[in-house]
């Protein structure tokens, strides 16, 4: 190896990592240069967020040597890793609501610039240089998505990070954010930073690494050029397989209506409304695609019909049935399946294995139970078939579900809400986290389902995936439909520009 011409800001070599019934990671060699956005990319389980929370002294290596700045390293919490230059943003964000920006930046950070005038002129200094928008005093429940995700960031800069690890930071972000994103990954590499960055979209690894690094089966398998390299190449390194993409199939869309929403408003408890008069009819057999910048009504659209909340005025109708003031539980019995947009809290039992999770909202029917008990040998047996079906990688199904990675939790959820074979699916971002492979997998599985006649609600971030699988596609912008679009003609450009107000 030849010798660099300045220090590497980090080189982890031979890292291994064990748990039980798991290599998570071995052999891993990894260099980050300094002032550079590296990709991080692999399938499913691949050992990406073990790595990196190695890396931020999350997790102890069982093996191999961490330097840092060239300097070796031994981490032995998060405390440790910021003191040497290395923080990390997850993807389910900590930050206190009810507190302010400041508030929520110095938290547990108070030694540095104080809580006063000194904390604020700091934030200030951080936002401007890097482009974070960021107000102190603003109250972090006004905050959307993206200006959370920024905050995050800023809080790692705050307590001095130099190496900074996002790990799926753009799962959440809509293109326009991604773009806003990534302008301010470049300010952070002009400053010198260095930028660690975790994705399963590859248009977007190209768009902004400099170099990458791919694992696979819990180790690097190598690096790829992004100024040569092709999405094709990659996937092909990643998954060991040609990359898919969701193609429109002929229609199958039905006369025999599964859903419909007349003028449904909803209310909060001052009086504002979060939805105002959505009207939507879903078939037999046709998916309507719903796309949105976060936080504009698709949240509480879903959680309306799911019976989370209850309209303050309009009709919801599941066939002939008016279910408005249905419970979720009765809704679910009636055969609708539920992807909830939030898997940790929604949908997943972390401590529990992967077979009680099988029964997660699904406790009143077979195979999960028979007559009024549970039926642990029908649950576990069709835990089986969900995890070979939709190759969730784990253990076993009696592995607690925290022990899955992101990418294979998700598959899980996906596996038995479209089990049973409900009558309307409800998904919200159904494949966000999975891999390139896995993704196709989940969208044939939902295509051959609506050609037996499933009627689906797709909620989705990814335009590709919407454009791909949906029938018909509503644009909502606060809480309203603002435009109904053909996808077969429709372009991500021209539903980006409808879902910022762009179009009437
Ligand atoms: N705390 C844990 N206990 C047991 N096994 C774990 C734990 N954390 C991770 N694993 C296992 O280690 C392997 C690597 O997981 P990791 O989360 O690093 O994958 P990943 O590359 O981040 O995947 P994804 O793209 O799905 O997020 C997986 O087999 C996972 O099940
Ligand atoms: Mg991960």
């Amino acid at each position: 190896m030849s010798v660099p011409s300045e220090v590497d800001a980090v080189q982890l070599r031979g890292i291994g990592k064990r748990f039980p019934g798991v290599v998570a990671n071995h052999d891993v060699d990894v260099t980050i240069r300094p002032g550079t956005v590296h990709a991080l990319i692999g399938e499913n389980g691949a050992g990406k967020s073990t790595l990196m929370k190695i890396l931020y002294g999350v997790q102890r290596p069982d093996d191999g040597t961490i330097t840092i700045e060239g300097k070796q390293v031994v981490l032995k919490s998060p405390t440790e890793a910021i003191e040497a230059g290395v923080g990390m943003v997850f993807q389910h964000f900590m930050l206190a609501d009810n507190l302010t920006v400041l508030e929520n930046m110095v938290l547990g950070a108070e030694k540095l610039h104080g809580i006063g005038d000194g904390a604020r002129t700091e934030i200030r200094r951080i936002s401007e240089r890097f482009g974070f928008d960021l107000d102190p005093d603003v109250l972090v429940e006004k905050l959307g998505v993206a200006a959370r995700q920024r905050l995050e960031i800023a809080k790692v800069l705050y307590r001095g990070a130099r190496i900074i690890i996002l790990d799926e930071p753009t799962a959440v972000l809509v293109p326009q954010e991604v773009d806003a994103l990534f302008e301010n990954l470049r300010e952070l590499k002009a400053a010198g930073n260095s930028v660690l960055f975790i994705s399963h979209k590859l248009d977007e690894v190209l768009a902004i690494a400099d170099d990458i690094t791919v694992m696979r089966r819990g180790t690097t398998v190598g690096t790829a050029d992004p100024a040569t390299a092709t999405k094709h190449e990659l996937a092909e390194l990643m998954v060991g397989s040609e990359l898919p993409s969701p193609e429109t199939e002929e229609s199958t869309v039905t006369d025999t209506v599964q859903l419909s929403l007349s003028d449904v408003t909803l209310t909060d408890e001052f009086g504002r409304n979060l939805l105002t008069d959505l009207s939507l009819t879903i078939r037999r057999g046709e998916v309507l695609g719903i796309a949105g910048v976060e936080g504009n009504g698709q949240a509480e659209l879903v959680e309306t019909i799911m019976g989370m909340r209850i309209p303050t005025s309009g009709r919801i109708m599941l066939g002939d049935q008016d279910v408005t003031h249905w419970h979720t539980r009765q809704l679910r019995e009636a055969g609708i399946g539920y992807i909830p947009e939030d898997r940790h809290r929604h949908g997943l039992l972390l401590d529990a294995p992967l077979w009680e999770n099988r029964i997660l909202g699904h406790q009143t029917r077979p195979p999960s139970s028979k007559g009024m008990w549970i039926n642990r040998k029908g649950a576990r047996k069709d835990t089986e078939r969900i995890v070979a079906d939709y190759d969730v990688r784990a253990p076993g199904i009696d592995t607690p579900s925290r022990a899955l990675s992101g990418g294979n939790q998700q598959k899980l959820i996906v596996g038995r809400e479209m089990s049973g074979d409900p009558v309307l699916l409800i998904a919200s971002h159904p494949t966000r986290g999975v891999d390139v492979g896995a993704q196709a997998a989940i969208w044939d599985h939902i295509k051959r389902a609506r050609r037996n006649g499933l009627a689906v609600l797709l909620v989705s971030a990814d335009l590709d995936e919407l454009i791909g699988l949906s029938d018909t596609i509503q644009v909502i912008l606060r809480g309203r439909f603002v435009g109904t679009f053909d996808p077969s003609s429709v372009t991500p450009q021209d539903l980006g520009t409808a879902m910022t107000g762009g179009a009437a």
